[in-house]
């Protein structure tokens, strides 16, 4: 039986279990946390490198259309020139002068005080789960304050951005619950600026990549020339990638240091984007799945035409359902041949390729399916963290914790534990199977403690295997084994080679 919790339970429980067996860390912590950084412990950086390889696996290794590159996190300026990074890569920036806070002027929401037709001031809330209700409560509270007689009105939520100038000085700070202190919004660029060599001025000035993108697109004529493509076909990427967010939040949601898995599908430009843009679509589905997120918590979301960039053609996010709302987890572009011709443009370089069948040299335009890797962990975890209550064999009830991550990205695979510490056949029966599958596995070996609490410590992590060496093991010919599952807790007898066979089935 799974227990319901609110949402910001929910998070809490995730947040302290990361913390508590070593999944994720705040960064600096020791000096007070650094706010958007963080740290992954023992277990965190192998359930994240997973995430990595089985999409690496999948988009690269197994795909014949699509290559694999690194390229640096600095690159040279004009780079994020010619993408339009340095003069447009902003969000709307708002600053509170009282509490010296900083909101983004599309995550803050205003609305009316409307009793009786007549405007009573205004409220204001950040962006929540049920911003519209957190308004409509506040407004409650300014007519009771002012004691204001008559009906009041159903709030109207409006963006900040929105805000006229008459409005603003009316606008309560959400830090401060009183008018006067915000400022209109304005162009915050979100890149991280540094300097490259032993001068600091104008000229030195470089930046941390906001997107592994355009390293993809700036060695697309190095890929062309030496990778043996021919179109269609992608060029894929995973790296750190580095935005100035104004308000880092839920977690490692949105970080200021994240890492992206980006890949670029070059396409011919008469080829019919829309169905390539739909099979990328499907494909990014079908991988969330392939790794354990449950359909259910997947939604699409296509982004109207109108607020489109102008080069876009269309871009469609697969929706997440995390404990704080349905969130963007991977963003798939049709992005026109617009960054290829930026680099041509300002390289003086052309960015063509030689089409055999037209004999034509054209630009190719390209889709681009873009996530975020702590994205998807944080809804992994979100969708595999239960609580439930489960029956001892003594009869008694208790809460067990348990991550039904998918195997396929599981930080431990299978643990191995002989049933007695004391008992040396046991044990070396143990150390054997172990060093065993270690050769290809992430595997656990322990032997501290009563056996179902060290099937609790497994279930708490995610693993989703336990083998027990137990005395049929040893008064047998010692190959076969209790097999505990972690989601039914069933146990069976197998073999060594069943073993083997299943890891080999579940972990790919
Ligand atoms: N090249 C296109 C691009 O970067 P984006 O929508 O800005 O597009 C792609 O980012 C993905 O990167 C997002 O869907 C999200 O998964 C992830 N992402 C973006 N900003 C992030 C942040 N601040 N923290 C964590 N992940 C982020």
């Amino acid at each position: 039986m799974s227990k319901t919790e609110s949402s910001a339970n929910q998070m809490e429980s995730i947040v302290s279990l990361a913390k508590r067996r070593g999944f994720v860390f705040q960064s600096s912590e020791i000096y007070g946390g650094y706010n958007g950084f963080f740290d992954f412990g023992p277990l965190g950086i192998e359930l994240k490198k997973n995430i990595r390889d089985c999409w690496w696996d999948d988009m690269v290794r197994r795909r014949d259309d699509v290559v694999g590159i690194e390229t640096s996190i600095i690159m040279h300026p004009k780079v994020w020139e010619a993408s339009g990074h340095v003069g447009g890569f902003t969000d709307p920036l708002v600053d509170c002068k009282a509490s010296k806070q900083r909101f983004r002027a599309d995550q803050l929401f205003f609305a009316a005080v409307v009793v009786d037709s007549t405007t009573h001031g205004y409220v204001s809330a950040l962006e929540s789960e049920d911003t519209t209700g957190e308004l409509q409560a506040a407004a409650e509270k300014v007519k009771r304050k002012q004691a204001i007689q008559g009906e009041l009105a159903a709030v109207v939520a409006q963006e900040f951005t929105e805000a006229t100038p008459e409005q603003i000085p009316l606008i309560p700070s959400p830090a401060t619950g009183e008018p006067g202190s915000l400022t209109p919004p304005r162009d915050f660029n979100m890149m991280f600026d540094t300097n490259v060599g032993a001068l600091r001025d104008g000229s030195s000035k470089s930046y941390l990549r906001p997107e592994t993108a355009q390293g993809m697109f700036v060695d697309f004529k190095n890929v062309v020339d030496t990778g043996r493509v021919k179109l269609p076909f992608g060029i894929a990427q995973i790296g750190k990638s580095f935005r100035n967010e104004i308000t880092p939040r839920n977690f490692i949601f949105r970080s200021r240091e994240f890492e992206q898995m980006e890949m670029e599908y070059f396409i011919h430009e008469d080829a019919d984007w829309e169905s390539s843009h739909k099979e990328w679509i499907q494909w990014c589905w079908d991988w969330l799945v392939s790794i354990g997120l449950p359909e259910s918590h997947l939604s699409l979301d296509e982004h109207e035409k109108a607020k489109l960039a102008f080069y876009s053609r269309g871009t469609t996010d697969i929706m997440f359902k995390y404990p704080f709302g349905v969130q963007e987890l991977w963003g798939i572009a049709a992005r026109g041949n617009y960054d290829l011709n930026q680099h041509a443009e300002a390289s003086g370089k052309p960015q063509e390729i030689f089409d055999e069948e037209s004999k034509k040299k054209f630009v190719p335009h390209v889709i681009e399916p873009a996530v975020g890797v702590d994205r998807i962990f944080l809804a992994v975890l979100t969708a595999a963290y239960a609580e439930e209550d489960v029956t001892d064999d003594k009869g008694r009830t208790e809460t067990r914790t348990v991550l039904r991550l998918s195997p396929r990205i599981a930080p431990v695979k299978v643990a191995v534990l002989p049933l007695l510490k004391k008992k040396a056949e046991l044990t070396t029966r143990a150390k054997a199977l172990y060093t065993k599958l270690q050769r290809r596995y992430a595997v656990f070996y322990d032997e501290a403690g009563a056996i179902g609490r060290r099937y609790r410590r497994q279930d708490e992590i995610g693993t989703p295997y336990c083998v027990t060496i137990d005395f049929e093991t040893i008064e047998g010919k010692g190959d076969t084994f209790t097999l505990r599952e972690r989601d039914s807790m069933a146990q069976r007898r197998v073999t060594e080679d069943e073993l083997l066979k299943l890891l080999d089935e579940q972990v790919y």
